[in-house]
């Protein structure tokens, strides 16, 4: 890759679509959130805590991200991990975000809903009038628990639900089928909240295709083993529902053995409706430039092909007319000035 098209990445105006507040958790300030509240996180150091990042899947990485969050107690410590996150991709031209929090792995803690809803909400706000970078804010259920759990979880959380964009699914995938929840993202789409799911990472075709039919959801978390349906690749050609791709994650997680053989080219070549996202940065290796400049070097994506990723994921968003407006006009005007 030349140092040109690094350049061209890096300075280029983006929109995160897929991104856990509780995985943007780095390891200084997960040692440091640890010692604040006196939590014991059975790591000695931030080296010893950092080598654990070695997963061997899906559930490895789980285990190695639940254990951490159990450093947010507060509503400062949700403040300054949203704070962190947001003024981070900032410098990597991230102009609009939106961001997952799972309410149920704090609220399970004992951390009332009030305490996390308030630090995420406020670090949004002051990240809008500092940084202008506006977030989006999608709570997700974590899949491992009962519909009832989900259920109550959406009740508890109702007074805060004008903070709240959206509604996903996330969690250990295999044996938690998306249409599980087809009576909870039902009443969620009923009150006018837009919804996604992780389908499609370590679950096969069959839960792509589930979450489109059964949940009806607005957009699909991974979904890069839609591939091993062609039927399906087509039909999510046809219809040009978002996949919200997470190269390193997916090559972190195993997903991938190599960079090299990542097919989200060749989902954009089918005419998929594709964008590039870092899912849990702290944990697999980068943030949104480390993605495209990691993937765009491993598949060799082309100028075009990085500007239709931009593009995809500024259409995807879950914006009013306005912002959408906004963030087209920042990266078309980016790309003429090219
Ligand atoms: N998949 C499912 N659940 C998650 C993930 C993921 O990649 N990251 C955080 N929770
Ligand atoms: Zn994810």
């Amino acid at each position: 890759m030349t140092d040109g098209i690094r350049e061209l990445i890096e300075a280029m105006p983006k929109v995160e679509l897929h991104m856990h507040l509780e995985g943007s958790l780095e390891a200084d300030l997960l040692f440091a959130l640890a010692a604040r509240n006196r939590v014991d996180i059975g790591f000695a150091s931030e080296a010893a805590l950092r080598a654990a990042y070695d997963f061997k899947d899906l559930k490895s990485f789980l285990d190695v991200y639940y254990a951490g969050l159990r450093v947010l107690i507060t509503e400062q410590d949700f403040y300054d991990m949203t704070w962190a996150y947001l003024s981070r991709v900032r410098r990597d031209n991230v102009e609009h975000t939106e961001v997952f929090l799972a309410p149920q792995a704090h609220l399970r803690r004992g951390i009332a809903y009030g305490t996390m809803m308030d630090g995420v909400t406020r670090a949004i706000a002051d990240a809008k009038s500092r940084l202008g970078i506006t977030c989006g804010l999608i709570l997700v259920f974590q899949r491992q628990f009962s519909e009832d759990d989900a259920f109550a979880t959406l009740r508890a959380g109702e007074a805060f639900a004008g903070h709240v964009v959206g509604y996903g699914l996330g969690g250990p995938e295999v044996g938690n089928r998306p249409g599980k929840f087809a009576r909870v993202f039902a009443e969620i789409r009923a009150q006018g909240f837009k919804l996604v799911a992780h389908a499609g990472e370590e679950g096969g075709a069959d839960y792509v295709r589930e979450a489109v039919e059964a949940l009806g959801v607005d957009r699909i978390d991974h979904g890069v083993r839609c591939e091993e349906d062609g039927a399906l690749v087509q039909e999510l050609a046809a219809s040009r529902i978002p996949l919200t791709v997470c190269p390193l994650s997916n090559l972190k997680l195993r997903v991938v053995q190599r960079l090299e053989d990542h097919n989200i080219a060749r989902l954009l070549r089918a005419g998929l409706n594709v964008t590039m996202n870092s899912d849990d940065p702290s944990y697999f290796g980068g943030y949104m430039n480390d993605n495209y400049v990691a993937t765009q070097r491993a598949v060799g994506l082309t100028r075009e092909e990085i500007r239709t990723l931009a593009r995809n994921a500024v259409s995807a968003a879950f914006v009013d007319a306005t912002r959408r407006g906004e963030l087209a006009r920042s990266l078309e005007a980016y790309w003429a000035a090219r």
